[in-house]
């Protein structure tokens, strides 16, 4: 039953609007009496909560869903953790010591280039960690131990579920690797009653629906977009572009907002679609300053605000504004990739390309 299409017409509109329940499933019976079970880890925490730094390692979205987890992973454990795209890691041949966790995030748990980056951690000595979507995969039976995202089956080649999955899980891992920290309880306690709360948020996100069907039409001939985010929505930049140019076949890049300044703001004119994410959180006065910048040089500005917001974010009136309910900050990455997925989901039937199989690529990549 999982596997056909119900009432959708690709799999990727159906993987896209299943994600209240696929977090549901991600989270069931995994937050218990105020706190975070997770059996796959127990074992292990202690040495995770001793290492010297934790090294995240996986290719596409699953390494956009790592680096959606860092911030808060380093602020709830207070463990650096450091970012490897798996494929470079093994051209450089990067040091990976015995003082280190290393944790290795694929949907498929068959990705050559991870798998190869595990065996490379295991030989140095480290604690090998996966966080997967697929039990009995290479991944989840090479590694000392894990979290199952518990996502359901994910055919669509472009991840949608699995990414927000994969963060919920990561979130959830901080929360039990720092949970022996009494000074963040109560960061911890608002993080779960968020997580608690985030299939209903993303239920509500989703109604957007139609409206970035009639975004995607206005921006069908574009040949480039831009998306601009930082702090906790980096990973939202960057895997927003991912699913733009890898199902509907533009050119899009996702950006860090602080390096506007650092080049791309040269490419700005009147012309070029840029989404600039400016959600509530620690950096909002700072993307607030981005987006008079761009306006001031006749930026085509979309900008994703929390709701309520889009006269503070714009107060020109010349954006056009995307509005998200407002989630606890570290969460607000699952709710804000929505929107940018629903629009790559509908550029690419609106271009008239193939959803489910984008040209070139594969769903899992098990050659290097
Ligand atoms: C391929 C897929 C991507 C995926 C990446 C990593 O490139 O097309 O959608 O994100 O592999 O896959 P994994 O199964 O390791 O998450």
């Amino acid at each position: 039953e999982q596997i056909k299409k119900g009432s959708y017409d690709h799999y990727m509109q159906k993987e896209i609007h299943e994600q209240p329940h696929s977090l549901t499933t991600t989270m069931r019976g995994r937050l218990k009496d105020g706190g975070v079970l997770l059996g796959g880890l127990k074992e292990h925490l202690k040495t995770i909560r001793r290492c010297r730094r934790l090294v995240f390692i996986g290719c596409g979205t699953s390494y956009n869903a790592a680096l959606a987890a860092r911030p808060f992973v380093e602020e709830l454990t207070g463990i650096p953790v450091t970012m490897e795209v798996a494929s470079d890691l093994l051209d450089r041949q990067g040091p990976i010591y015995r003082e280190d966790t290393a944790v290795f995030v694929s949907q498929s748990g068959e990705t050559a280039d991870t798998l190869l980056a595990l065996d490379y951690a295991l030989e140095n000595g480290a604690l090998c960690v996966g966080i997967t979507n697929t039990v009995g995969s290479t991944l989840s039976r090479n590694t000392h131990c894990g979290v199952h995202i518990n996502a359901g089956c994910e055919i669509g080649v472009a991840s949608t579920k699995a990414y927000t999955s994969q963060i919920v899980a990561m979130t959830m891992m901080a929360l039990a690797v720092g949970s022996d920290q009494i000074s963040t309880q109560a960061r911890r306690d608002a993080i779960i009653s968020g997580l608690t709360s985030l299939p209903s948020n993303v239920s509500d996100v989703l109604k957007l629906d139609v409206g970035m069907k009639e975004l995607a039409s206005s921006l069908i001939d574009s040949e480039s977009l831009l998306v601009f985010g930082r702090g906790y929505n980096y990973a939202t930049a960057l895997e927003g572009a991912l699913k733009v140019k890898e199902v509907a076949l533009m050119h899009s890049e996702g950006m860090l907002a602080g390096e506007m300044k650092h080049g791309p703001l040269a490419l700005v004119d009147e012309n070029l679609p840029i989404i600039v994410i400016a959600t509530r959180d620690a950096c909002f006065s700072k993307q607030q300053s981005v987006i008079q910048q761009l306006l001031s040089r006749r930026g085509r500005l979309i900008v994703m605000c929390s709701k309520g917001d889009a006269s503070a974010v714009c107060p020109s009136g010349s954006c056009r504004v995307i509005e998200v309910p407002e989630v606890a900050d570290c969460l607000q990455p699952v709710v804000n990739i929505i929107p940018l997925q629903l629009l790559a989901y509908h550029l690419t039937v609106l271009r008239g390309f193939d959803v489910d199989q984008p040209r070139n690529l594969a769903k899992s990549v098990t050659t290097q």
